[in-house]
């Protein structure tokens, strides 16, 4: 039985947290019935070059929470802080990162690393030397001049992390990234982007989605569970792995057998709601 290492519900306030999240609530409109309550007193903090994995099912409000810290969302009632700041639209020290790399298919690899150092008007040559440095680093030395045609999903991926990266931001937000990916690029991924994360220098706060529960525990300082739509969340989780990161040894823990069933089982209502709504649709 996993025991618990620390379920103190994330919300100890820390006056360094670089990403506040205060009893958000919200709800969209929904055509010609009763708004959707997608959010309900959601509240948490990530300290400073944290990793927090958050989890939960499809259309509990995830995607919503990282609107709402990019400033994309305002929320309906609470508040999200970023650097102590109330955030009420794009910051420039946050990054933001989908499952779609996005890429400007008319541009090569490097021309897409550039894009938001060419939006801050950084100087040609500067650009150029930090795409350059970023395209090394994730991996595609080679192919700063390919067009995302010409690169593998992975491939394209990459080049979208290091468009992330080359704005240098403090905050990355980071929804379902790797979900496209086949597993074994994915695996590869995850890896370096530990990699990226062991570098005390590098170190970023980071809010990523997934709905892998083994991605949440490899990479995740904290993971945090939230219950179905409405969201809120359940638990707040601290991994008991340190750094730096060994994804094998990870793996190897008995702990994460533990962890990744109690994550599971608090997973499993939401599922098996899911799946009787399902049956009952098809009656
Ligand atoms: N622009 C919108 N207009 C109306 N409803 C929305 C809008 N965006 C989200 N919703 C609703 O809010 C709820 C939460 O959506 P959200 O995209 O945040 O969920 P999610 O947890 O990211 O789901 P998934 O895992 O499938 O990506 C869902 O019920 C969704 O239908
Ligand atoms: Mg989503």
């Amino acid at each position: 039985m996993y025991s618990g290492w620390n379920q103190a519900g994330g919300a100890a306030a820390t006056t360094a947290a670089a990403i506040a999240v205060r009893e958000v609530s919200h709800a969209f409109p929904a055509a010609g019935g009763e708004p959707v309550l997608a959010l309900d007193g959601v509240s948490f903090e990530v300290p400073r070059g944290q990793f927090l994995a958050l989890v939960g099912a499809s259309g509990c409000g995830k995607t919503t929470i990282l609107n709402m810290a990019a400033g994309l969302v305002r929320p309906l009632a609470g508040e999200v802080r970023v650097a102590g700041q109330r955030v009420c639209e794009p910051r420039r020290d946050t990054g933001y990162m989908f499952a779609r790399d996005g890429l400007l298919p008319w541009r090569c690899a490097q021309d897409n690393v550039e894009v938001g150092l060419e939006i801050r008007g950084v100087p040609a040559r500067e650009r150029s030397r930090r795409a350059l440095q970023l395209l090394e680093l994730v991996g595609l030395a080679g192919f700063a001049r390919a067009l995302p045609r010409q690169l593998s999903q992975g491939m394209r991926q990459r080049v979208a992390i290091a468009r992330t990266l080359a704005i240098d931001p403090s905050t990355l937000l980071m929804d379902e990234p790797f979900a496209a990916l086949d597993a074994q690029t994915r695996e590869i991924l995850q890896e370096e982007l530990l990699g990226l994360m062991q570098r005390p220098d590098e170190r970023k706060t980071v809010v990523f989605i997934t709905h892998s529960i083994d991605e949440a525990i490899l990479l995740g300082d904290r993971v945090a569970v939230m219950t179905p739509r409405p969201g809120r969340i359940k638990e707040m989780l601290d991994m008991p792995f340190g750094w730096p990161r060994d994804v094998n040894a990870v793996r190897a823990d008995p702990h994460f057998a533990e962890l990744r069933n109690h994550i599971w089982n608090g997973l499993r209502p939401a599922r098996l709601d899911a799946a009787a709504a399902f049956a009952a649709a098809g009656e």
